[in-house]
């Protein structure tokens, strides 16, 4: 069978939803393909900071209803630094900026709802997604879906089908470049159904490791301990977690313990692909980036890509220009890069490396020196909140 639709997009994650919603809003058609089930989508447990400009595009996409009622907005958070706490007033730095804690688990929702009550077509379990054409004006995406072999026809493809997707695969040899980082440490991360420690995030640094206390709500809690990239989970029984927890927040707050919702291990990577388009193919989202956790930028990224790659799009059809087009990998790419070196920092900023050697007292020298200085933090606040589209 053969379908056909204006932007034919790979992947129901927030970057292919957002994109698909815009366009909408544009009455520009698209339809998205994704391997995985709905139930499977909605049920993924991922970040949860939004910046300001994430919550704007997604509001003015249609779908910042439940985000406003239900999320919850940070004026600023914590840095422990072995127990002792230090505000960074992120409102005060940034002439009033925030940020809105709400799961992208959510988010996800919301844009499915919206989608497909807006009539959209999002397929479900699509089976080997091939884009084809790309490098001329015809472009296909062939999938199976139940046992037969389909063609969706289109103007572009828009890969947002994350690090392991095929669209970045696709890419002929020698078109893409990857720069990448791995860390030597991943995340342990749980989600109870417990008050968090305190009402604002706690990012922690310890001669323990690293610990993020974050949460949902007031009821649920999310919070992360520094743990080896093959730990294993057997040996953290919900107690042992607790307590270490507890062990790396200090005694300034304590930690509720409550029934595990969910307990996984995130790897800890840096990714670049560069450039982020060939022909009529485009990447975005984890597709062509990926980010360490500690800075809260994955989702963030996902969605300053969709508004330059919407806004080219859009210039496409209403007015027949190509010029944002052209420009989008590059555009993409500047913002990226320099929330690449965000997440860097805060990386290495906050995680011990186990050695006790000149790396690590610089890092906690530059710590000690952040914490203790107006215009350090300034920055830091700056980028946290997130820098302008
Ligand atoms: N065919 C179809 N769909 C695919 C394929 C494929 N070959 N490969 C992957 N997908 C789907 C995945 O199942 C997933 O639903 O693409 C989607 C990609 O979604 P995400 O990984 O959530 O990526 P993105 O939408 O760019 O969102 C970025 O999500 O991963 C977090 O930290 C990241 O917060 C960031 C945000
Ligand atoms: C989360 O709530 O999952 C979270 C919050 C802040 C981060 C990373 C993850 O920096």
């Amino acid at each position: 069978m053969t379908m056909r639709t204006q932007v034919g997009i790979v992947g129901s994650g927030p970057s292919g939803l957002l994109l698909s919603q815009i366009l909408h809003k544009a009455g520009i058609e698209s339809v998205i393909l994704e391997r995985r089930s709905r139930d499977y989508v909605e049920g993924r447990i991922r970040a949860g900071v939004i910046e300001q400009g994430a919550v704007d595009l997604l509001t003015s996409a249609g779908v910042g209803e439940r985000m406003a009622s239900q999320g919850l907005v940070h004026e600023g958070f914590d840095i422990a630094l072995n127990g002792e706490r230090t505000r960074v007033d992120l409102a005060g730095l940034t002439g009033g900026k925030t940020v809105t804690v709400y799961g992208q688990t959510e988010i996800t929702k919301d844009l499915i709802n919206a989608r497909l009550d807006a009539g959209g077509t999002i397929i479900f379990e699509a089976g080997d997604v091939r884009p084809e054409g790309f490098e001329g004006a015809s472009p296909v995406l062939s999938f199976t879906q139940d046992g037969a072999r389909q063609e969706l026809h289109c103007d572009f493809i828009a890969g947002c089908d994350g690090y392991h997707g095929v669209c970045r695969a696709s890419f002929p040899d020698g078109e893409i470049r990857s720069f990448e980082r791995v860390y030597p440490f991943a995340w342990l991360g749980v989600l109870v159904e417990a008050p968090p420690p305190s009402h604002e995030l706690i990012y922690c640094r310890d001669t323990r490791g690293f610990a993020l206390f974050s949460m949902r709500s007031t009821e649920v809690s999310r919070s992360y301990l520094q743990c080896a990239p093959d730990e294993d989970l057997n040996e953290w029984p919900d107690d042992r977690v607790f307590e270490e927890l507890q062990r790396r927040l200090g005694d300034s707050a304590t930690v509720a313990a409550g029934n595990v919702l969910e307990k996984s291990v995130t790897p800890m990577r840096s990714f670049v692909a560069e450039p982020l388009r060939y022909g009529r193919l485009f990447l975005a989202g984890d597709a062509g980036h990926i980010v360490p956790p500690t800075g809260a930028k994955g989702l963030n990224l996902a969605a300053s890509d969709i508004y330059y790659l919407s806004n080219g799009l859009i210039d496409y059809y209403r007015n027949g220009n190509e010029g944002l087009l052209d420009t989008y990998s590059a555009t993409a790419l500047d913002r990226v890069w320099k929330a690449q070196r965000f997440s860097y920092y805060m990386t290495t900023l906050l995680h011990n490396t186990g050695g006790d050697g000149f790396d690590d007292k610089i890092k906690l020298a530059e710590l000690r020196y952040t914490l203790g200085s107006e215009s350090a933090l300034e920055s830091l606040a700056e980028n946290y909140v997130g820098l302008p589209y």
